[in-house]
């Protein structure tokens, strides 16, 4: 019997993996599921940065580009964080391809064997499995009994940080609840850094898909640019999942041991890629707003829809995801409901947080009112 490695053994494949396998065999026996499982924008890339992709291709841009990424794409990014008060210039930005990357690289730099590391649950599912490929050893904050959001006085974290804390990982808005946490409770995540010396990495992929609430970047806070490092992405606001491209923006120091990451495995994002990169910071500003008044409506539906059913949610403030209380077996309330209603949602326990699922509100409002209807219709409301 062939060993592997021990980092590689202590992570789990995705466990959105036995739905998505379940939903392509019901398709494939032609059933007519829906998809409320997927984490992307089902939206075109705008327009302007597919002409600056192509016009990027025709241009040439086809070989390797630097490691940190383009210098234009880095200013851009510089002027777009500037924009939320985060102040890096383009020396302190490293392009990625994707933000999954720009995490990965960022917990490689700066996690050891043994160090450890604060996550808020429910979690995006990829955290954990960074944080063990790099040997960290990981504290979860239950935020569930709070509606998700982070409480002002952050009485959970409070009790688990201390100065043995190395890194704690922010996401707001988050995947998978929706919830923008407030300045209030940020500017506690920012006293506790500052008290008990650790990192912060703060992924704001959702940062722009927000409904009235404006998000705030934990790297804007007094004691916060030298300790946090700022995750973020064109694959939500743009619709550009497929694109790969993403960035961290943090201290010199940990972009370039990040950067080093990078130059010793993929290399740099993909050079045209990331020139329609520059073009979706410049010129695609109205097709993200159009993009989040289309989630907000859909959001609005399904929080009703559910209403209708007897189910109280707390409303998402941003994302496109809600996270429904179900079973406290979410793995076979998701299973069931595929099977039966042909319905596709992720189980909770995937972020750590067992009895509920997650469904994705990027679909159609006729495919939302579909899920709810069958789900009630089969007894999973
Ligand atoms: C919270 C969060 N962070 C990061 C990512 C990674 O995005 P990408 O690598 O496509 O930029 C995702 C994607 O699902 C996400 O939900």
């Amino acid at each position: 019997m062939r060993e592997f490695a021990q980092r590689v053994e202590r992570v789990e494949p995705s466990a959105t993996l036995a739905v998505s396998n379940k939903a392509a065999a019901l398709e494939a026996e032609g059933a007519d599921v829906v998809d409320l499982s997927v984490g992307e924008p089902d939206f075109p890339t705008p327009a302007p940065v597919v002409e600056a992709g192509k016009a990027a291709l025709d241009a040439g841009h086809t070989g390797y580009a630097p490691s940190q990424g383009i210098r234009a794409l880095r200013e851009a990014i510089s002027d777009d964080l500037a924009r939320r008060n985060v102040e890096h210039g383009a020396e302190e930005i490293l392009v990625t391809p994707g933000a999954k990357m720009a995490l990965y690289e960022a917990i490689q730099a700066l996690i050891d064997e043994g160090d450890e590391v604060v996550l808020l649950d429910p979690a995006w599912v990829s955290y954990e499995a960074m944080v063990k490929l790099a040997g960290g050893s990981i504290v979860r904050v239950d935020t569930a009994r709070h509606d998700f959001r982070l409480r002002p006085a952050l009485h959970d974290l409070e009790a688990v940080v201390s100065d043995r804390t190395q890194l704690l990982v922010v996401n707001s808005p988050s995947n998978p609840t929706g919830a923008v946490y407030s300045d209030h409770a940020l500017a506690g995540v920012r006293d506790l850094a500052v008290e008990h010396d650790f990192d912060v990495i703060s992924d704001e992929i959702y940062g722009s898909i927000t409904y009235g609430e404006e998000p705030l970047s934990l790297g804007s806070l007094d004691g916060m640019t030298d300790r946090t490092v700022t995750v973020d992405g064109f694959s939500k606001a743009y619709s550009m999942t497929g694109w790969r491209l993403g960035y961290l923006a943090g201290p010199e120091e940990v972009v370039s041991q990040a950067t080093k990451v990078q130059s010793h495995s993929t290399t740099c994002a993909a050079n045209f890629v990331q020139h329609a990169g520059v073009a979706a910071l410049e010129a695609a500003d109205d097709a993200v707003e159009e993009m989040v008044d289309a989630f907000e409506s859909r959001r609005d539906l399904l929080v009703d829809l559910l209403a209708d059913e007897g189910v109280d949610v707390p409303t998402p403030d941003g994302a496109f995801y809600l996270f429904l209380p179900v079973d406290e077996d979410d793995e076979s309330w998701c299973m069931d409901a595929i099977e039966d209603a042909h319905v596709a949602a992720v189980p909770g326990r995937a972020f750590g947080s067992p009895g509920y699922a997650r469904l994705s509100y990027a679909n159609s409002e006729d495919r939302i009112r579909e899920a709810v209807e069958r789900l009630a219709d089969e007894g999973f409301l």
